[in-house]
């Protein structure tokens, strides 16, 4: 794995990251969605900067991770990190930048009293089960059920 590169710095989230999160996205997914990561980013903001990270390249956004601590939900009463949305610029990965977006995220929620992290899956994203995996997550007991409306 070849390293990142020394212009690169990892950071807490801040608001004039939105159009390079939303730049990035379009790269990602193919749609461009200004509105959603207005929408999204804002809500991380307002919740706790630190706890979602920015990595970024000569004044690029070329990675980023929000999430936030949470109790009470889904029965979990002690607070528990939880990693909801990410993406590394599909240029750069696997040269580590998913891995120390997450080395911050997870910092931050221990500061702010989690024990625990957690995360969803989809079996369906090429990837990310083994790339949680090699961050040290294990499958748990926690399962989501669906049903269409
Ligand atoms: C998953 C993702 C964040 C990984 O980012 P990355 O910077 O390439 O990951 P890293 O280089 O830090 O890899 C960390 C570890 O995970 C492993 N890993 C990462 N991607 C992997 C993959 N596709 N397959 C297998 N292992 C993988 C690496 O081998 C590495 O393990 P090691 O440290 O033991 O060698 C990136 O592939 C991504 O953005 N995927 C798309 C996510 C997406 O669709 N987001 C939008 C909706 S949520």
């Amino acid at each position: 794995m070849s390293s990142p590169g020394s212009n690169l710095t990892i950071r807490p989230l801040q608001d004039t990251d939105i159009g390079g999160i939303t730049s990035l996205d379009e790269k990602v997914s193919g749609e461009y969605r200004p509105d959603v990561w207005e929408t999204r980013a804002g809500y991380y903001l307002r919740r706790d900067p630190e706890t979602s990270a920015v990595a970024e390249l000569d004044d690029r956004v070329v990675g980023f991770m929000l999430g936030e601590v949470r109790s009470g939900e889904f029965g979990l009463e002690e607070a528990t990190g939880w990693i909801e949305v990410m993406a590394v610029d599909p240029a750069m990965r696997g040269r580590s930048i998913g891995r120390l977006l997450a080395e911050h995220v997870l910092e931050h929620f221990k500061a702010q009293g989690a024990k625990t992290v957690r995360t969803l899956v989809d079996d369906e994203m090429e990837g990310i089960a083994q790339f949680f995996t090699a961050l040290g997550f294990a499958p748990a007991t926690l399962r989501p059920f669906v049903k269409r409306l």
